[in-house]
Order: C-alpha cells, then sequence, then structure tokens
C-alpha cells in the first residue's frame, strides 16, 4: 500500500505517549503531550515531532501536504491487541441465551458456542471470509485502530487454521490496517477429539505448532486455559512447544475461573496475559514480577454480565496494562474502542491518561511492536487517530460515540469522517 509524506500542525494537543517499551504502573500517566504541535512525515515514516514552530521551519523547502489539527488532539493510532475478528457465520441467538441465564461454558458444553463457529467457519469458503474480515477492519479502523491482532481457532483441524492465518495474511496485504496473527489452536477441543484432549493436544504440538511456525502463517500462540477447555498441564505443553518453535506466547487466562493462569503465563515469560478477571493476589505479583503485559478487555466482562478486571490492583502493583476490544462473534461481538475507554474510566477506576497508554505503547508491546508503533516518535510508522475534540480527555467522556474524524495510516489519509455523510 501506498505510504505519503505530509506534514500534520497546530494540534492543540499532540499526544506522543512518547517510548519504545511497556510503560509500568506509574508510568502510565505519562503521555508525554506537546501543546501547539506538529509533526513531519515521509515516505510513511515519522521524521520528526514537536511544537508547530520548529517542526514548521524544518519542513520549509518541502512540498508536503498539510493537515490543520487547530482544535484537534492528535494520538498514535490505536493498537487493538487481542481479537478473534475472522470468522463465519454469527451467535445473535447464544447472545440472548445468555441473558436469559444459560451461562457461556454451558453452551460450549454442549457443543455450541465457539463450536457453532468453527462449523461456520469450517463451511466458509476463503472468499466469505474475505469479505467478512474486510468490512470488519474497515470499521475498527473507523474507530482509529491502525495495528490489529487476529487469531485463529476456528477451524481446529490444521487445515481450517491454516485457512484462517492464509485469510488474514491477505488481508494485511490489501487493507491499511496492519494485521498481527495469533495460533489459538487450544480454542476448545474440535467434537471429531471430543473427550480426547490429550491427543488434541498431542495434535497440537506434533503437527500443527511446528507448521504455522515453519510458514511463518503466525508469529504468536495463545491457549485458552479454561475449566472444562485446556488444563494448565495442557496450556503448558501447548505453549511450552510454541516457545521451541520460536513462537511468541499469549494466554486467554483466568477469563472464567481462577486456574493460576496469569501465574502459568508469567512463568513461561508470556507476552501478554489477558482477561484476568478472576485472578488473585498471587496472580498479579507473579505478572508484575514477571513484567507480562496483563491485556484487559472490558467489554467481555460487560457483555458476559462478569466482573470487570482489576485494573487498578494491577497498575498500582507496576504491571503494565492494556486494553483491547476481544472482538468475536460469541463472548463480545463488539469492536468498540470508545466502549472501552469508557468502561475503563467508570468500572475499572483507571485514569483517561492510564486508558490512553493502554490503548497505544501498551498495546504495542503486547504484539513486541513497541519499536515501530504505539507512540509519535521518530523512525516509528506514521499512524495517527486525529480526534474532533481538543483533548484526549474527550474520549471516555464522549460515552461510548466515536471521537475519531480522520485515521492517517503510514502518512496517507485513509479514514476522514467528514467525508463519510453527504447531503
Ligand atoms: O476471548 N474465551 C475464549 N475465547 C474468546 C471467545 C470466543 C468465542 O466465544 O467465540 C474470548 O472470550
Ligand atoms: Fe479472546
Amino acid at each position: 500500500l501506498k505510504k505519503g509524506s505530509l506534514l500534520l500542525r497546530n494540534a492543540d494537543e499532540l499526544v506522543t505517549c512518547s517510548g519504545y517499551s511497556a510503560k509500568r504502573g506509574t508510568e502510565m500517566s505519562d503521555l508525554a503531550i506537546i501543546r501547539d504541535g506538529a509533526v513531519l512525515v515521509e515516505d510513511g515514516i515519522i521524521r520528526a515531532g514537536g511544537e508547530t514552530e520548529e517542526i514548521a521551519s524544518a519542513a520549509a523547502g518541502t512540498s508536503f501536504e498539510s493537515i490543520d489539527a487547530h482544535g484537534k488532539a492528535v494520538l498514535p493510532g490505536f493498537v487493538d491487541a487481542h481479537t478473534h475478528f475472522l470468522f463465519g457465520g454469527y451467535r445473535e441467538e447464544e447472545f440472548y441465551w445468555r441473558l436469559s441465564g444459560e451461562s457461556y461454558l454451558d453452551i460450549l458444553q454442549r457443543g455450541g458456542g465457539i463450536l457453532s463457529t468453527v462449523r461456520a467457519t469450517r463451511n466458509s469458503p476463503k472468499q466469505k471470509l474475505l469479505e467478512a474480515g474486510k468490512r470488519r477492519l474497515d470499521s475498527m479502523l473507523s474507530f482509529g485502530v491502525t495495528t490489529v491482532e487476529g487469531k485463529s481457532g476456528y477451524g481446529l483441524d490444521r487445515d481450517t487454521e491454516i485457512k484462517q492465518l492464509e485469510v488474514m495474511k491477505e488481508l494485511d496485504r490489501g487493507h491499511p490496517v496492519d494485521i498481527v496473527r495469533t495460533y489459538l489452536g487450544a480454542h476448545t477441543v474440535p467434537e471429531e477429539y471430543k473427550g480426547r484432549t490429550d491427543a488434541y493436544v498431542d495434535f497440537i504440538i506434533e503437527e500443527v505448532l511446528p507448521l504455522v511456525s515453519k510458514t511463518g502463517l503466525a508469529e504468536f500462540c495463545d491457549v485458552f486455559c479454561e475449566r472444562a477447555v485446556f488444563s494448565i498441564e495442557q496450556s503448558r505443553r501447548v505453549l511450552t512447544r510454541a516457545k521451541e518453535c520460536g513462537l511468541g506466547i499469549k494466554m486467554h487466562a483466568d477469563e472464567i475461573h481462577d486456574l493460576g493462569g496469569a501465574e502459568l503465563a508469567a512463568e513461561l515469560g508470556a507476552v501478554s496475559a489477558d482477561h484476568l478477571l478472576h485472578t488473585s493476589d498471587s496472580g498479579i505479583r507473579a505478572l508484575a514480577q514477571a513484567g507480562t503485559v496483563a491485556i484487559l478487555l472490558p467489554c467481555t466482562a460487560f457483555s458476559l454480565k462478569e466482573k470487570f478486571a482489576r485494573a487498578r490492583s494491577m497498575i498500582d502493583s507496576g504491571i503494565a496494562v492494556a486494553l483491547s476490544t476481544d472482538m468475536n462473534p460469541g463472548s463480545c461481538f463488539c469492536e468498540s474502542i470508545p466502549l472501552v475507554t469508557a468502561l475503563s474510566v467508570m468500572y475499572m477506576d483507571m485514569t483517561a491518561e492510564e486508558v490512553v497508554s493502554a490503548i497505544t505503547i501498551n498495546a504495542a508491546a503486547a504484539l513486541n511492536r513497541a519499536d515501530t508503533v504505539g507512540s509519535i516518535d521518530a523512525g516509528k510508522k506514521a499512524d495517527f487517530v486525529i480526534l474532533e475534540h481538543p483533548s484526549y480527555k474527550y474520549m471516555p467522556y464522549h460515552t461510548g460515540v466515536n471521537s475519531v474524524e480522520r485515521v492517517i495510516k503510514e502518512g496517507v489519509v485513509v479514514y476522514d469522517r467528514l467525508k463519510a455523510i453527504s447531503y
């Protein structure tokens, strides 16, 4: 895709989130804001950021396109570091079953839930997955997301898992949003292995993990560690093998029950531990000690009507917290960054500053990409969000509503809300 050169100037707030690694604990409060800020971009890369006066004189003599951000806040493009956005079919009935009292895990136990999406994804031709995936990426882009992580896990058999990863690879080439691929074969036990979880784990370890790593189709491996899904021991086997294959590791940990998932993620040196709704004090200590990023997913807690994760204790313990959507067809059919930010300040006691760090630099760190995205620093990709408001503080405050007016990906304006309406 094409890369642009431009001068972005006069931003009321240039919220740089400056840094090249995860921000832990109190560091999350520092957004390194520049008033009346400007950024100079050449060929899709940030050359310099600073006050408009200084940057404009550095740009004198170039014929770069100039964008006036007067009255606006400019932030790094958002990173959605935990999603399952590529799937066949939908589960709208399940949403109402859960609201009438049936539990998420009971629905899965009787062959619904994730298994119903597995059937639909296996039967879905590549072309249909591509079309649905593109529409969902367009929606995420409109919320300011310029990098997204996407998990497999709706094929479970080798060929459908490969199909999901290949479709994401193709979408990455043709869509402005960058996609980071994660193999989640250990999402649940497929029907053909029913009652033989260990045999399915053997299959993952012997057949699929070496393949997805050798072909470069996945960069991370994730496991749904949960009661009646994959135990701590089974999760350990999958993730240990993934590490041997050179993949980074992630975990769906303590989402519905505390099995000690956070402790295992810390022990294995996972890049991130995700969900953490039921994580104990010892789990929090372990993550802080290991420097594992905690990816919290408040829209999932909201949609499952579970208690929210203990973000405050985590940050106060020195953990780097990231926030993501978890967009998927079951537990959380929601790609709304506005809802993530509102729930985080209202129900997880996070400050607006911590929320911004959590959807930018910390989310980038949770994907091993803090050196290339997640902040407005020279040398990084020129991915920016321009808000319709003068400050980042309007984001959670404009509750549940999209404050994003324009999105720039590698120096090119790829979303402009002002052009989206015509009458
Ligand atoms: O993050 N819990 C496991 N995986 C997803 C949900 C997947 C689904 O329900 O389709 C989650 O909640
Ligand atoms: Fe998830």
